[in-house]
């Protein structure tokens, strides 16, 4: 994919609009105040800035946070966002203002006065309702109202680039544009996951729903050597197997596609799961036969001889994409089998190991952090969760084909 690149536009002293995906995790802080859990992505946006920065632009930011019902929504404003990412980008030596509006007086304010060097960033672009319309048109008039505060457009946000939001797709139709590094570093990993990967190729998959993998499964089962399956949806494969997964997670309308992704004979269940009786970190729990679940249990996570099974498996993989926690990673006691995934990924490329990792994104690169697994021991973890998978899947990414269409 030949997408036009940042680093070749003379943005000195032009309005540059940049979307960035800064859609991060946040808990409630003291006094109602709102924290950024994870800041991965806006450490990911972070290069771009400066760079645009640095070269003299005024630099406008986009960015949403959640999902917002078309209107301002203080829970969900990117002033937190914005405190960090001036801290991550330098508070001494950038200047970063956020706008209190997404295109009102507020914002055209903001502009005028984000000079040469400085950053301003636009309050979440969901707030307003055209930002996410199905109706062309809607979207049209919203993109006209971000075009003209701006002179040139970076697309930066490689997360949304699977969304048809005014914009990630229809601003870039209006102004002259680019890929922001982030987005084409990300790219650049995805086609070595399409194109060729050096085998064998396995692919891990984690996570609630079957459902939400179903499209990507069949995409992948026919191009890799191994599939492993953990997290949540193990349960409607183990189900399909012919056993009682007690009250696990099960969607009984994909008992019929799981046998057929079975078939195949590339699918690696857990053999050992962590049953609780009840979905809680103090809930009573044990170690059982992925076959013996007990009818008032539910699997939480997977277990230790399945964390060896598919290190095993992994075993020798030159090429390995990893998407979905193995369990609820956020409670210690079921957080095991994800760390004991995520070493053995990690092993295949770190210490010598010459194999390319990916980590698929949201709750699996959020795994990672948060069980305080080095990111440098992967060959790269993506910031897009949903944007990998359906560039997996063979689908045409809006906000990539806007770009490349110039
Ligand atoms: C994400 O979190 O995957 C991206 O920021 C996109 O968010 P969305 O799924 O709400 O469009």
């Amino acid at each position: 994919m030949s997408l036009p690149q940042a680093s070749d536009l003379d943005v000195a002293g032009k309005r540059v609009l940049v979307r960035c995906d800064l859609n991060v995790p946040m808990e409630d802080g003291p006094g109602g105040s709102k924290t950024v859990t994870d800041d991965g992505r806006i450490r990911a946006s972070v290069p771009l800035l400066r760079d645009l920065a640095d070269r003299g632009a005024r630099v406008i930011v986009m960015a949403h946070l959640g999902r917002p019902k078309g209107a301002p929504d203080p829970a969900l404003s990117l002033r937190p966002v914005v405190h960090r990412l001036h801290e991550l980008i330098g508070l001494e030596r950038y200047s970063v203002h956020g706008a209190e509006d997404v295109t009102g007086p507020d914002a055209k304010e903001l502009v005028e006065r984000t000079g040469p060097g400085d950053i301003g960033v636009l309050e979440n672009i969901r707030f307003d309702p055209r930002e996410t319309s199905k109706d062309d048109a809607e979207r049209g008039a919203f993109a006209d109202e971000l075009a003209a505060l701006a002179d040139l457009y970076v697309d930066d946000a490689f997360g949304a680039v699977h969304r048809k939001h005014a914009s990630v797709y229809d601003v870039a139709q209006r102004l002259p544009h680019a890929a922001g590094p982030l987005v084409a570093s990300e790219v650049a990993v995805l086609e070595r996951l399409t194109e060729s990967p050096a085998r064998p190729y396995a692919v891990v998959l984690g996570g609630s729903k079957v459902s939400d993998k179903l499209k990507v499964i069949e995409a992948l089962l026919p191009k890799v050597d191994t599939l492993l399956v953990g997290g949540g949806m193990c349960f409607t494969f183990l189900a399909a197997q012919g056993y009682d997964v007690g009250s696990s997670l099960l969607e009984a309308d994909q008992l019929d596609t799981c046998r057929a992704f079975l078939e195949t004979g590339k699918v690696v269940l857990p053999v050992d799961v962590v049953a609780a009786d009840r979905f809680a970190a103090d809930a009573a729990h044990d170690v059982v036969d992925a076959t013996a679940i007990p009818s008032d249990r539910m699997g939480l996570d997977i277990g230790p001889r399945s964390v060896e099974l598919f290190a095993r498996a992994l075993e020798g993989a030159q090429t390995v994409f990893w998407n979905g926690p193995m369990g609820v990673f956020e409670m210690e006691p079921y957080a095991a089998g994800t760390r004991g995934v995520a070493e053995a990924v990690a092993a295949l490329s770190s210490g010598g190991g010459g194999a390319l990792t990916v980590v698929g994104g949201g709750d699996s690169a959020a795994a990672v952090r948060a069980l305080g697994i080095d990111e440098e021991r992967f060959t790269h973890i993506s910031t897009g969760g949903g944007a990998s998978l359906e560039y997996l899947e063979g689908k045409v990414l809006p906000g990539l084909a806007v770009l490349e269409a110039g």
